[in-house]
This record gives structure tokens, sequence and C-alpha cells, in this order.
């Protein structure tokens, strides 16, 4: 969500900004802003829309080598001019940049502000009102910056300019991501490695409520009360090319034909010398020990999360709660002497699922993040880690990392059942493998995925997703897919569930996707497809070789059935696609998201 780009140095900073802010494009954004210094002058340019608008506005002649850059998800203030990102001070001595959300600034605002004319709406302008009038009452800046942090309740990430300290951006964080990258000469600030991987792969980590001091050839990282912390910078492993659409016309598109190529490298990285699977023995200790595991997400890798369970609790006999973390944070269940916290997350920065994280370690419980990002908070802050190993996803709309998310969830409930002693369900190195073939043979569907789109949904408003069992679980994740992306209303139901209520809203026409891979459920699923059928629902079968019928509109290769979400998903993923093409919609920027949500 929003992004934060910094650079002090010797080149055209403009550029690198303009730049930086194009690869944070992916977080999600709606208005975009940057800050550069000529000579002793902060020049301000600010645009509502994209990071083009904001380059139409730039001033090309004026030239700088340290500027700050933003893009805004609007948490406080509608999308506008006034409201983007850089704000200044009224003075215009300070120029801020921020991400998240300061929870207490009307209360900062009438205490110390009183009297303050403000020019925009934003929770932001506070801040950079409090430095200013703590430097105005004769603290340097530094010690002013410090004061206003001790004051902020909330979530930030900063970047600071001073017009009378032409040689420092200072930067601070607590909650929302931010790195510091140094180079020879110069140094950068972003919100993720992948935005200045242009000019450095060097990054330096922060904690939260650390403040660093960028100079050109300096960084120094202090903690509120001033004392100094050494930190080595890490190498960012991510390859340019990772980030680059090639000759794809989305990422979105890209990343689902990425997919038998990741699941075929998590088997390769979780597989030791003799290929035989491994997984971390402290991790297999916590899971194995633990009398019941909550696994808490949000959004797709909830999706994930709730076939997560099947796997464990079929495989490794281990019961499993799924819980949305947005709601598990306020209402708690009971919880057993031993519970393991699993966090599925692609970004690890999601701000609902840390909420849970940190109440959950405050209460002493073990927790295993598993994400596609190293390093990040929900990384750093749980006991253990296990990496999905997709490469960088930058479509918004999550497609790789949610087939990722569920290998290494077979990956784990796999050694945990063999570490427990129960009886092997399966060769999952094989399956996994059949797997990826699957998959391929599903990339190359894409005209058929493309009919099938403009076959059933050119003109619909609504279209329902229905599965039973692990079906079920595919068909949210396949109605998530849709709705979020081409913007029609989907649902996703248990094939049984639809007659308790919703099948009222089935009409001539309306598109009913079933997806039919569960033998034990087959005969009970297309039922359900003959009753929405007998109200006038267009219903578009998805079934898997050996349970298919004349009537089914498309059918998936054969694999294991515990892994069939891994396949079945895929044609979900580019019937959407297709849709939202078919509809002239942003497939990669939908309206309203953002890719990594980090803001509660
Ligand atoms: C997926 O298509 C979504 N954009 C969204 O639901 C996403 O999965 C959710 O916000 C969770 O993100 P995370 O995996 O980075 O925590
Ligand atoms: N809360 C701030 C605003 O609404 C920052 C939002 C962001 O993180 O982009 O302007």
């Amino acid at each position: 969500m929003c992004g934060i780009v910094g650079y002090i140095g010797n080149q055209d900073a403009k550029e690198i900004l303009l730049k930086g802010l194009e690869k944070l494009e992916y977080r999600g954004y709606d208005s975009a802003g940057i800050a550069v210094r000529d000579n002793s002058q902060v020049h301000v340019f600010k645009a509502k829309g994209r990071i083009a608008d904001l380059r139409a506005v730039v001033d090309a002649s004026v030239s700088a080598n340290t500027g700050i850059g933003h893009t805004r998800w609007a948490t406080h203030g509608v999308p506008s001019h006034d409201n983007a990102h850089p704000h200044q001070s009224t003075a215009g001595r300070f120029t801020l940049v921020h991400n998240g959300v300061i929870e207490n600034y009307s209360i900062l605002k009438r205490e110390y502000l009183e009297g303050t004319a403000f020019v925009s709406e934003t929770d932001t302008e506070v801040i950079v009102q409090l430095i200013e009038k703590f430097a105005n009452e004769g603290m340097e800046t530094e010690e002013a910056f410090r004061q206003t942090l001790k004051l902020l309740k909330g979530s930030y990430a900063l970047a600071l300019l001073d017009e009378q300290n032409d040689e420092t951006i200072f930067v601070a964080k607590n909650k929302s991501p931010l790195l510091v990258g140094t180079g020879s000469d110069f140094n950068v600030v972003a919100s993720d490695a992948m935005a200045m991987l242009q000019v450095t792969d060097q990054y330096v980590e922060l904690m939260d409520k650390e403040m660093v001091i960028v100079t050109k050839n300096d960084v120094t990282i202090k903690t509120l009360d001033g004392t100094v912390v050494e930190r080595s910078p890490y190498k960012a492993e991510l390859d340019a090319s990772d980030i680059e659409k090639g000759t794809y016309p989305h990422y979105m598109l890209k990343e689902i034909d990425e997919q038998p190529l990741v699941i075929r490298k998590i088997i390769q990285k979780y597989q030791d010398e003799q290929g035989s699977l491994q997984i971390d023995q402290n991790i297999l200790d916590a899971v194995t020990s633990s009398d019941r595991v909550y696994i808490i997400a949000c959004g797709t890798s909830y999706h994930a999360g709730l076939v997560g369970k099947q796997l464990l609790e079929q495989m490794a006999k281990i019961p499993v709660e799924v819980h949305v973390a947005s709601e598990f944070g306020y209402n708690m269940p009971l919880l057993p002497e031993k519970p393991l916290f699993i966090f599925i997350s692609q970004s690890g920065e999601t701000a609902d699922s840390r909420a849970v994280l940190v109440a959950v370690k405050e209460l002493g419980h073990k927790a295993l993040t598993i994400t596609n990002v190293q390093g990040s908070t929900l990384s750093r802050e749980a006991d253990y880690t296990l990496l999905l190993h997709a490469g960088p996803e930058i479509a918004v709309a999550s497609t790789k990392a949610y087939t990722a998310q569920i290998a290494v969830l077979s990956i784990l409930a796999h050694v945990a059942a063999a570490s427990k002693g129960e009886a092997e369900s399966m060769n999952l190195v094989k399956e996994l493998g059949i797997v990826a073939n699957a998959m391929e043979v599903l990339c190359d569907s894409k005209e058929e995925m493309d009919y099938i789109a403009r076959e059933y949904l050119s003109f619909t408003r609504n279209a329902f997703f229905i599965g039973r069992g692990i079906d079920y679980y595919v068909g949210l994740e396949g109605a998530l897919k849709l709705k979020e992306i081409s913007y029609i209303q989907a649902e996703g139901f248990a094939g049984g569930e639809l007659k308790h209520g919703t099948i009222a809203l089935i009409e001539e026409g309306t598109p009913v996707v079933a997806i039919a891979t569960q033998e034990n459920v087959n005969l009970s699923i297309r039922g359900n497809v003959k009753e929405v059928a007998a109200r006038g629902a267009n219903p578009c079968i998805i079934s898997m070789k050996g349970l298919d019928t004349d009537e089914d509109r498309f059918v998936i290769p054969a694999v294991h059935d515990l892994l069939s979400p891994l396949v079945s998903v895929v044609p979900l993923q580019l019937i959407a696609y297709y849709a939202a093409l078919h509809r002239d919609c942003d497939v990669d920027k939908p309206r309203n998201l953002a890719k990594s949500v980090t803001v509660e």
C-alpha cells in the first residue's frame, strides 16, 4: 500500500525518484508527489492519478541531487492535489512524506497546533507542522523530529527534508515498511528494495521506533532515546528482470504463467541432497507439539489457509482453525494450552495480520510466518519463517503466491505427518511434479479461457462460484479474483448452502461456475448445478479428468485430489483476467486496491 522513495547523492534525483515510484506503483495508490532540492530551494510537484500524471508536471529544468517521493493511498482525505504528499510546514522550511496512519492526529492538532493553518485534510500534515513548531522553539532539526516522533501514535514511514540543511534526509519508521539503501557517494530510502534496485542492491533494515540520519556518505540509525544502533546492510536477492513485464501485456498474466516454474522451484528449495522434502526441525517441533494450529491471514492468503487446513488435518492429523486476521484480533477464540500460529502473507507486511502477531507474541505463543518476502515485518517478528520462493509478485491480484502458499503448506503437512509417524498419503515430490505439468497444460489453454470469459461474463452484473469441500475454497478464490479485477460482483458459495438463501439471486443467464474435482462430492455438486440450472442459471462446470461428463465446460488434468486447488484455480485466474480485459479494466492495478495493505 503506497510507498516512499528518497535519494541523496550526485545524480539527477528527479529521475531516480520517478523511476523508483514507478516500481512502487504495484502497491496501489491514488496520487503521487516528489520534493527535490535545487541548491537552497525545495520544489514540490504533485498530481492526483498516476506517476505519468506526476511526470507531466515535474519541471525538467530543476536540477537536484536530493529528494523524496511518495505514492499515496488515501486514508484521511480524498485523493486530490492538496492531500497528495509531500506536505510542507507553514513557513515552508520542512517537507515530509508519510505512509501510514497517525491515530492521535486530531488530539495533537488540538493540543499543540491551535491557530496553525492546515492546507490538507491529511493526518500527515500534523507531523510536519509539529516539527516546525519545535524547530521554531529553538530545537535542532534532529531533536524536533525526535520530539515529534515521541508524540505520534499509529503507523508511519517518514522521510523529511529541511530547507536549512541540504545534506540530510531524516527518516523514521513505526509499523510501516521502510528500508535505507546504501551506495558509494549516495544513499537511498525505499519502502521496498525493488524500488531502488536500479541504483543499489545493498539495504539496511529499520526496526520500529528508529530514526535515521541519511547523508550522501553516511547512514546513522538511532533509537528514539538517541542511542546509536549499528546494523550492516544485506544484499537484496532480487533479479531486476523479475520485476519487469518482459513481453507480457500484464504482470498478472506473467505471474499466472510462472506458476509451474514456482512449484518446481519450491520442490527444489525444500529438498535435501537425497531428494527428500525437509523442514527446519524447530518448525517441525513447533507444529507437531502444538495442540491446535491457528492459521491467520487475509484475502487470497486466507483462501490458501483454508486449503492448508485440509492438508494439515488430513495428512498430519493436526487440528487447524483458519481465521481472517482483521477479525481475530477483536474476537479471539478460547485458546488451548499450546497453540501454534501460522501467518500466511505474500507481502509479509499486512497490518491486520501483524496486529494479531503482536498480540499472540505478547501472550507468549509461538508463530511461524509463510511469506514471499524475506526480511519482511511478519517474517522478522515471528519465531520461524518458511519462504514461498515465488519471486516478486507485482500484480495486485495474487496468483502465483496463492499456489506457492498451498505448495509450501503441503510440504509442511507432509513432513509433519512423517515426523509424527502418520502413514504417507502420497509421494509429494512426484505429485507436485504432476501438478506443475498440469499447470503448464492449463497455461497453454488461454484461448479457451478467453472464450469462456466472453461467453459467460461479457454482459453479466454478477456471478457465482460453487464447490464442495476443498473445491468450495477454490470457489472463494475464483470469486475474489473475478471481483477484484473485473468489478463483476462475484461470490463463492458452498454448493449445498446456495439453496438456503442465495439461490434467490439466480436469474435467467446468471453465470454459476461449479468446480468438481472431488470424487466424494462429485454427485452432490452436480445436483446443486441442476438446481440452479432449473432456475435459469448458465452453469459452467470445471471438472477434473476422471470425474468429467459431457455437460462439463472445461476439464482439468487429473492430479492428487488434495492438491487439486493448485490446478483448478488456474482456469479461474485466467477467466478473471480475460473478463477484466474485456471490460477494459486496469488488470494489474484495480481501483481502490493496494498490493500490500499496511493499514489496519
Ligand atoms: C489478492 O488478490 C488480494 N489482492 C488480497 O486479498 C491479498 O491476498 C491480501 O491483501 C493479503 O495480502 P498478503 O498475502 O500480502 O498478506
Ligand atoms: N494517512 C496518510 C494520508 O492519508 C498517508 C497515507 C499513505 O500511507 O499513503 O495522506
